[in-house]
């Protein structure tokens, strides 16, 4: 059976005076333009309230979101309302509410931004929705998982085989030897997957064994901050974000010294002063955090040339590539490709003018 989990918009009303897609697009195109950043902390934590506010209520609650020209749009929150599946015997229950981030190529697009109530919005509010059994009302969760134990001792073998390596070595070395690599206290990740979803530990390759590299990279970055402040390890804060994380992830990591926080928590958390993690995330992470802020350190998904056709979930874009070319200087991240896709390491450089900082 396929992942069971589907993420769907329910009812969204724009509260203005109506609009066609091709005017947003059209205006949207115009700020892309004048450089205005899309995605606001603003927005971002007015969202997070309101989410907040409907966390464990049903039907009938409401999210308002601004959308780009500023018009607010109203999502109707559509928890524990049931739908139709195309499997005998099955039902979809609608989940909690969660936000649906719209990259600026998706916003201009006349083939993806097609419902002119959100045409503005690169915020939508979107819910999960679950496959279940309608007589015995059973989720088909079909995630197989390990034990506490098993994640432990499995995240605790990766760390190990991680902090060993060259590539992790060689990122040591290069960051301790940066000078703008300093009064920084804050590690933030995103997209770093769950280590605890396998039922097979005794597989070296897995997307479980990805994410216990991956998380053990933010435990290396947490170690040089240390090292270079003179830090204790719980005077470093280490945030992930991620809706995939379980208890026992919650748990572990936790026990790490890793925070997890809830979706948009971790962008909240993104300042100049941070290192931002992330690793193919399923939303534009490289699109908002560039807006929000311009961390000291990026590690994420390689900038290329040109823009990918189609674009993917985490698309670049002519702004993020004129930001990397301006103000950061770009470094190999040497770890295999299995384990951390097509990393790269971006720092900031403070030879050049701090304009936008
Ligand atoms: C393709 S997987 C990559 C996972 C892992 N980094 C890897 O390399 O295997 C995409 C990840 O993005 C996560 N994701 C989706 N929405 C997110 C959000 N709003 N914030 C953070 N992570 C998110 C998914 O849960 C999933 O773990």
């Amino acid at each position: 059976m396929e992942s069971p989990v589907r993420v769907y918009m329910g009812k969204a009303t724009r509260l203005g005076a109506s609009t066609s897609v091709q005017e947003a697009i059209t205006r949207i195109k115009s700020l892309i333009d004048d450089g205005e950043p899309l995605f606001t902390k603003k927005e971002l934590h007015a969202v997070r309230e309101q989410l907040r506010k409907v966390q464990g209520k049903e039907d009938g609650q409401k999210i308002f979101v601004k959308g780009l020209d500023g018009v607010a749009v109203e999502f109707a929150i559509e928890t524990g309302n049931t739908h139709r599946s195309p499997l005998p015997g099955y039902e979809f229950i609608v989940q909690k509410p969660c936000i649906e981030y719209v990259p600026m190529q998706d916003l201009i697009s006349s083939l993806w931004n097609r419902n002119p109530d959100v045409a503005y919005c690169n915020l939508r509010i979107y819910h999960y929705r679950v496959l279940r059994n309608i007589s015995t009302k059973q989720l088909c969760d079909t995630q197989a998982m390990m034990s506490k134990n098993e994640t432990e001792i499995f995240f605790q073998t990766h760390s190990q085989v991680w902090r060993a390596s060259e590539p992790c070595k060689q990122l040591r070395s290069t960051l301790l030897s940066k000078g703008c690599v300093t009064n920084i206290r804050k590690v933030v990740g995103f997209a770093l997957g769950s280590i605890a979803s396998n039922d097979r530990p005794d597989l070296f390759t897995s997307p479980s064994t990805a994410s216990a590299f991956q998380h053990s990279l933010i435990l290396t970055l947490r170690d040089v901050l240390c090292e270079r402040e003179g830090e204790r390890r719980e005077d470093i804060l280490c945030y992930v974000q991620d809706p995939m994380y379980t208890d026992i992830d919650k748990s572990i990591l936790e026990s790490s010294g890793i925070d997890i926080l809830d979706d948009p928590e971790a962008f909240l958390q993104v300042d100049d002063a941070a290192i931002v993690v992330s690793c193919a995330p399923n939303v534009p992470v490289k699109q908002i955090v560039s807006d929000l802020a311009r961390p000291v350190v990026m590690i994420w998904d390689r900038i290329g040339d040109r823009e990918e056709d189609p674009p993917g979930t985490d698309p670049d874009s002519s702004r993020l590539r004129d930001l990397i070319r301006n103000h950061y200087e770009e470094i190999e991240f040497l770890g295999d490709g299995q384990n951390f896709r097509d990393l790269a390491v971006y720092i900031y450089r403070s030879d050049v003018s701090s304009t936008g900082r």
